[in-house]
């Protein structure tokens, strides 16, 4: 199904608009699991997702699903996923951390450690998952190439994507080479997913993944087989989409 595409006009209304989709969803069912992502795209949903638990939505019974994590940082490395999320999420909207699920990088075996999240996100049935899009139109840490039904897996970051995180690291030394991720086959078992992306660094992996081919060469691009998907980007995220596809969205 064609993925509904709003545009407005700030990251702060993109937030919002998701943000209040997802309270939507945690009415309807306190006890859903809602599919969360890091980088710095969805941090205004999660602002506004504050708001909203300080106007008094309920989200005590919710369970929050990450999409990935690095492998090799230290525990409690302030760039960790799992850092990250209880700081910018957990910790803004009271959820107890162990409504914070992720995949746990401290194994010996990180493919086992990818299966059991695997069936742990698979037996949640997340009712919505937000992604945010690489500027290379990876998902989580899909990268091109990777197969479009594949299952939660350890995978290696490019050095394009590296570089890219390098902003939040001392050096590009400093990134982890490798991670574990949901699978793009994970992802898509969301009932719903909600993309958000802003700003014109994002405007060509955008367009491709919304109407280039489905191909494993811009992961995202199988967000276009998926039967609810909505789309919030700003102006600048926008700027290459076809105009014809604007107008008629
Ligand atoms: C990382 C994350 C992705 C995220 C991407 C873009 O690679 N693993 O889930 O979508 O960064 O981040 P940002 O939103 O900061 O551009």
């Amino acid at each position: 199904m064609t993925p509904v595409i709003s545009i407005v006009a700030d990251e702060e209304e993109a937030g919002s608009v998701i943000a209040r989709r997802i309270a939507d969803d945690i009415e309807a069912d306190p006890q859903c699991a809602i599919g969360v992502a890091t980088g710095s795209s969805p941090l205004p949903i999660y602002r506004y997702l504050a708001v909203l638990v300080d106007r008094g939505l309920s989200i005590g019974g919710v369970d929050w699903f990450a999409l990935d994590e690095y492998l090799g940082l230290a525990d409690g490395h302030p760039e960790s996923y799992r850092s990250i999320l209880l700081r910018d999420l957990a910790r803004p909207l009271s959820i107890a951390p162990a409504k914070l699920h992720l995949p746990d990088p401290f194994t010996d075996d990180p493919d086992a450690a990818a299966g059991d999240y695997e069936h742990e996100v698979s037996d949640a049935r997340v009712r919505a998952q937000i992604v945010g899009i690489g500027r290379n139109g990876h998902l989580g840490f899909n990268e091109p190439g990777t197969p479009l039904d594949s299952p939660t897996h350890r995978a290696r970051l490019t050095e394009s994507t590296r570089a890219a995180n390098a902003r939040f690291f001392d050096s590009i030394d400093d990134v982890p080479q490798w991670c574990i991720t949901q699978g793009l086959g994970t992802i898509m078992r969301a009932a719903r997913i909600e993309l958000i992306a802003t700003g014109e660094v994002k405007a060509d992996a955008v367009a491709r993944a919304l109407y280039g081919p489905v191909s494993p060469d811009c992961p995202a691009s199988v967000l276009q087989t998926h039967p609810q998907v909505y789309v919030t980007l700003d102006a600048g995220a926008a700027s290459a989409l076809p105009q014809q596809k604007i107008a008629a969205s």
